[in-house]
């Protein structure tokens, strides 16, 4: 195999796994590596120098491939976009700037000659998009639905075992999975990203991520996980990327929420930081993926793999075109959740007074809500929990109802309406 010299971008938590797996990878010479602070303390070994400045990297003709570990969506993509045009492969880690910028990104890039090679950016260790994008190629994918962030899976593990979303997510700060700011897992943004580059892979376009219906997890509750329990479910942060084809149309189901998991499904049963994945093609029928979806290591392993086939083809004439996926330059919007069908749980406190339940089904009938199960739980002081299982309903029908719930002179709390699944 021929030598190979890289320079990285990021001396990170990730970068730290990549300085960690190619000390044993001989024929890859990692040359230098970009930081924001040379004078940090550092507990990784690593034997090429540092700088401060990219151009260091982006202007040094020896560098075949930038491994970009960074992250974020600026300045990194303008690094990327001068490194592509000085003609370096690029290997990233960034499904932000994918997700933002992907199909600029990919035609720069096959006007240039190079590749991007990005398994890192979606479900850490877990050899996800190698699986979609060469081992399921006789497949038609019609939807690829998983838990694709570790850290709220692990929080909502924690609050399955009795702690309070507060606790739990403290715990997984502590313990390194939670940034100090929990906004881009917790309130969906990091799914919605990777969605969008597996919808690139696996129905040829990028996902604009302004359009994907995000709901966190902040609002669930120790209440909600019990109550989900008893009726045989499991709350799991889900994200779905589907695409069917309607009178013609390409209709993208591409959205992340709690989702109410039956506790027989295999995607209840991953637990703490993983990450699982369902995919589903029209040869292959249901495949299921369950690995570490973030972390040092596992996370180093997908860079490292792709750096890995990259060295290995780089010396063959035209194996960009073996590695590009094929992307449609322009990117797809997501329908809203107005249009999708799907049973829904509800949880209320209402005044436990005669005649409650009758104008509850009032409102719902009026929007045809159709219930599935209705029980009442602790109803004293003249206040009753209410916990509604729907039938299939519409989104626009179930917001609908909500509120005019909401209005309504009977209800004393909204607690929380969550979807349940429904195989796409
Ligand atoms: N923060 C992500 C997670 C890992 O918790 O899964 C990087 O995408």
């Amino acid at each position: 195999m021929a030598r190979v010299v890289l320079g990285m971008l990021g001396l990170g938590t990730v970068g730290s796994g990549v300085v960690e797996l190619l000390a044993k990878h001989r024929h890859v010479t990692l040359k230098k590596i970009a930081v924001k602070d040379i004078n940090k303390v550092r507990t990784t070994e690593f034997s090429c120098p540092l700088t401060t400045n990219v151009n260091d990297i982006i202007d040094d003709p020896e560098i075949e491939v930038l491994v970009e570990v960074m992250g974020g969506e600026n300045p990194t993509l303008s690094y990327l976009e001068q490194a592509i045009k000085k003609r370096k492969h690029i290997v990233t880690a960034n499904k932000e700037v994918l997700a933002k910028h992907g199909p600029h990104l990919f035609a720069l890039a096959k006007e240039h000659g190079v590749t991007i090679f990005f398994e890192a950016s979606v479900a850490g260790g877990v050899p996800l998009l190698s699986t979609i994008h060469k081992g399921l190629e006789a497949n038609e994918i019609s939807s690829i639905v998983g838990i694709l962030n570790g850290t709220t899976n692990f929080i909502l593990s924690s609050m399955e075992a009795g702690k309070s979303y507060e606790e739990a997510l403290a715990e997984a700060q502590a313990l390194g999975f939670a940034e100090a700011d929990p906004t881009a897992d917790v309130d969906g943004f990091d799914v919605a990203y990777k969605l969008s580059v597996l919808s690139a892979l696996a129905h040829r376009h990028f996902v604009k991520p302004e359009t994907i219906y995000r709901e966190g997890i902040r609002t669930i509750t120790k209440e909600d996980m019990a109550l989900a329990k008893e009726f045989g479910y499991r709350i799991k942060l889900l994200g779905t990327a589907g695409k069917r084809d309607e009178k013609g149309k390409e209709i993208f189901d591409v959205r992340v929420h709690p989702t109410l998991v039956p506790l027989e499904h295999p995607l209840a049963s991953v637990s703490g930081s993983n990450n699982g994945i369902l995919v589903k093609g029209h040869a292959v029928g249901e495949l299921t993926l369950i690995g570490p979806g973030a972390g040092k290591l596992p996370t180093a392993s997908a860079v490292v793999g792709d750096l890995m086939n990259l060295a290995g083809a780089l010396k063959l004439p035209d194996f960009a075109s073996y590695f590009q996926p094929v992307i449609e330059a322009s990117p797809a919007s997501a329908t809203p959740p107005d249009e999708w069908k799907c049973p829904f749980y509800l949880r209320l406190v209402v005044n436990d007074t005669p005649g409650v339940i009758g104008k509850l089904g009032t409102i719902f009938g009026a929007n045809d809500v159709s219930i599935a199960t209705i029980i009442q739980r602790d109803a004293q002081d003249k206040e009753a929990t209410i916990v509604i299982l729907t039938h299939d309903v519409l989104g626009r029908n179930m917001n609908q109802a909500i509120e005019e719930l909401k209005k309504s002179d009977f209800l004393k709390t909204f607690g929380n309406a969550f979807r349940i699944f429904r195989s796409a």
